[in-house]
């Protein structure tokens, strides 16, 4: 069992993430030494004590990892990445853009979860995953730089898989609640439908786009910060409150100078190597899929009351992966080869480029200054994970997490507002 684990374990650590796991190491030490086998037997659950000796631990080292960030970002800002003690300890961990105050965000998310009156299960994978979601919240919204842009991913994270943004759904309500505090949205999605009529989009975000149209407290401004990035960086769309709907906007103004220098029949030579792969899994495989070509994508998705399994996605979406990035065209020309949950595309571009793209358009609008938030953050296979380059990230599981997220977030914006607020009445107050 032990060889087999391990066998599978080298072959799927692209879908583990090296910082959560780290984390959950950490915290399994003071849960073990308060762990209670016995508990339960001879009654039900443990003392007070207990849990606060354990809550006192788990908050003791997520204060020690928020310091570990902190060191890495000042050794970025000397010049001397290479001397972050993190790295070392996680050498997969990513950059950081801002600080973030775990400790903080662990008691916000033990009052909810529980985590550490548990005597029996560890903090888990998504224990971890919600604290430092709310960490980076905390910091967004406290940060010396407000925040200006929320790009959000579609499928599984505004809606359901393959789902629309219909009336019905509770993210409008706090999507349009960003928008009334001044901070644009970019729905940053990889579904891509290059017709620049906007038709598809319109239909899938119907219900936002509608709940924008008819509100009577938000401005035009604010209605005008509605954007689509479709297509992972290729089509993009804003609302006008003159035509009421979602239109186009010409590459020519929002592209990105990397972008200019693909040649047309190199990204269809790409997308031709990419579509091989495809068809020879399709084939050795015997799958259930039917071939889709895009003008910038091309993709595989199941036929018509057929599923493909899990374990032959990911083998596509691998195959793609490495024949494209040890190609001449796939060094040149950035692409993305995820696997959709029942589906597996390879798109040209990437949501590193879309969102860098909407922040230039907006305004330079920095890393610091932007959250992407969504369900795929896996370092292979995965289309949210290169957002991770642009901007800070939440990561979650369904559309109710989104909607936790974004009401948390507004919650510490008006928090903080309302305090500098009065500290500026206190200062007039003195002065006269
Ligand atoms: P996202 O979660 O919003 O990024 O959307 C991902 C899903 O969009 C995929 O799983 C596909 O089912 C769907 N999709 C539709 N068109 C495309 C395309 O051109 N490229 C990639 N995904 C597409
Ligand atoms: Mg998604």
């Amino acid at each position: 069992m032990t060889t087999k684990y391990r066998v599978e374990y080298a072959l799927k650590s692209h879908r583990r993430d090296g910082f959560i796991e780290w984390i959950k190491g950490l915290l399994a030490v003071p849960f073990v030494l308060h762990s209670e086998p016995a508990a339960f037997i001879n009654g039900v659950g443990t003392g007070e004590d207990v849990t606060q000796a354990t809550r006192h631990q788990y908050a003791a080292i997520l204060s020690d990892v928020e310091a570990l960030i902190k060191d890495q970002l000042n050794h970025e800002k000397n010049g001397t990445p290479e001397l972050a003690k993190i790295k070392h300890l996680v050498p997969t961990v990513g950059s950081f853009f801002t600080e973030l105050p775990l400790e903080q965000a662990f008691y916000v998310q033990d009052s909810k979860r529980a985590i550490s009156s548990r005597r029996l299960v560890s903090p888990s994978f998504n224990d971890v995953r919600l604290i430092l979601n709310s960490a980076q919240i905390l910091s967004l919204a406290n940060g010396d730089l407000p925040l200006k842009l929320v790009t959000l991913d579609g499928d599984v994270t505004l809606y359901d898989d393959g789902k629309s943004l219909t009336r019905d759904s509770n993210v409008i309500p706090v999507l349009l609640e960003l928008l009334k505090r001044d901070i644009a949205i970019g729905i940053v999605t990889a579904a891509g439908y290059s017709d620049t009529s906007g038709t598809r989009y319109t239909e899938r975000l119907e219900g936002l786009i509608h709940a924008i149209t008819i509100s009577t407290d938000l401005t035009d401004q604010q209605k005008q910060n509605l954007l689509v990035m479709g297509g992972e960086s290729n089509f993009m769309f804003r609302y006008s409150v003159t035509s009421e709907r979602l239109v186009w906007v010409e590459p020519e103004e929002w592209g990105l100078p990397v972008m200019n220098t693909w040649q047309e029949d190199d990204i269809q030579n790409l997308l031709d190597l990419a579509e091989e792969v495809l068809a020879s899994c399709k084939q050795a495989m015997n799958l259930s899929g039917l071939l889709v070509r895009k003008s910038r994508a091309v993709g595989i998705v199941p036929m018509p009351g057929k599923k493909m399994i899990r374990e032959n996605l990911e083998e596509v979406v691998l195959g793609a992966q490495r024949r494209l990035e040890f190609s001449e065209l796939g060094k040149q020309i950035h692409f993305c080869a995820f696997n959709g949950g029942s589906d597996v595309w390879v798109d040209v571009g990437d949501k590193r480029l879309g969102v860098i793209a909407l922040q230039r358009y907006l305004g330079q609008i920095s890393g610091r200054q932007t959250l992407h938030v969504g369900d795929q953050f896996a370092s292979i296979g995965a289309n949210d994970f290169k957002a991770r380059l642009a901007a800070c990230t939440v990561w979650v599981a369904d559309p109710s997490e989104t909607v936790d997220a974004l009401t948390e977030l507004c919650g510490y914006i008006d928090k903080r507002t309302a305090s500098v607020e009065k500290e500026q009445q206190h200062k007039s107050f003195l002065h006269h």
